[in-house]
């Protein structure tokens, strides 16, 4: 499987020798809190090739089928309040675009928070999860992310195929999986010199964001509002004009882009 990842990866890299792979897992989030929580150190990373929980946001699941997709989870450390982790995830999703442009020459877009996609198709996404200790300080941070890497349109299931795409399928050429998990990996870490200053990610997630200037739905709890997002606020937060001439930075929710998967 990943069984090539290590060439990619100098000798002397910081994070080399805490690389774990798995053919099969629950899910890499899962297994990094719990190695995290017993005292593994940041730089932790976990791939597999196959999740049988892989895990999403608002509690979905994530499909993780052997072979084609890369599951990965890296274990961070920062030692700051959780609000200076705020944008946390813009962080990582810039980072894993790095990285695919580093690896395929392609640079996905951002649907926000957390989607990487290409078109009107989902890529792959990041779940980012924090543990604090008793003085609200950041104990660790799983950041986890799939990306869809070497399916072909029949490797999805039926109801998926019209919402997902994966990287081969992009570049039409056949995708290194491993050589893609090890830019993500270098990624990670470069990111996480720089991780609790928000200016070194916030432009570039602003210009790969394809959720700005659209119409858009929230979702939150049973109550659907419908506006126009007009940008990404130096926290991370989406800030949306409503239909009702409201403006508000929206930072939870389920945020869908009106023609785009999942819009409600
Ligand atoms: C989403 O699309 O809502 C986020 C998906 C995140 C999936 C990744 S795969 C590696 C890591 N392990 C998990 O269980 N989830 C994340």
């Amino acid at each position: 499987m990943y069984n090539t990842v290590f060439s990619h990866i100098p000798a002397s890299h910081p994070w080399r020798e805490y690389l774990h792979c798995f053919d099969t897992i629950d899910s890499t989030n899962t297994a990094a809190k719990k190695m995290a929580s017993e005292g593994a150190p940041e730089g932790t990373v976990l791939l597999a090739d196959m999740q049988t929980g892989g895990r999403g946001r608002m509690g979905r699941s994530f499909h993780s089928p052997a072979g084609n997709g890369i599951y990965m989870s890296v274990i961070l450390r920062p030692q700051c309040p959780a609000q200076q982790l705020i944008h946390l995830t813009c962080a990582v999703a810039v980072a894993t675009a790095d990285a695919i442009e580093e690896a395929v020459g392609l640079r996905p877009g951002i649907k926000w928070t957390n989607d990487l996609v290409v078109g009107r198709r989902k890529l792959g996404g990041i779940l980012t999860e924090l543990a604090l200790d008793k003085s609200g300080c950041v104990d660790y941070a799983v950041v986890g992310v799939g990306i869809n890497c070497c399916q072909k349109s029949e490797d999805f299931p039926v109801e998926l195929r019209d919402m997902a795409t994966s990287l081969q399928l992009c570049v039409e050429k056949t995708v290194d999986r491993a050589a893609v998990a090890a830019a993500m990996l270098r990624s990670f870490e470069r990111m996480n010199r720089d991780l609790t200053n928000p200016a070194a990610f916030l432009s570039q997630y602003r210009a790969d964001c394809i959720t700005i200037g659209q119409s858009i739905s929230l979702l939150r709890g049973d109550e659907i509002r419908h506006g126009v997002a007009l940008d990404v606020d130096d926290q991370g937060a989406l800030v949306v004009q409503f239909d009702d001439e409201h403006v508000e930075a929206v930072q939870s929710g389920e945020v869908s882009i009106r023609g785009m998967y999942g819009y409600v």
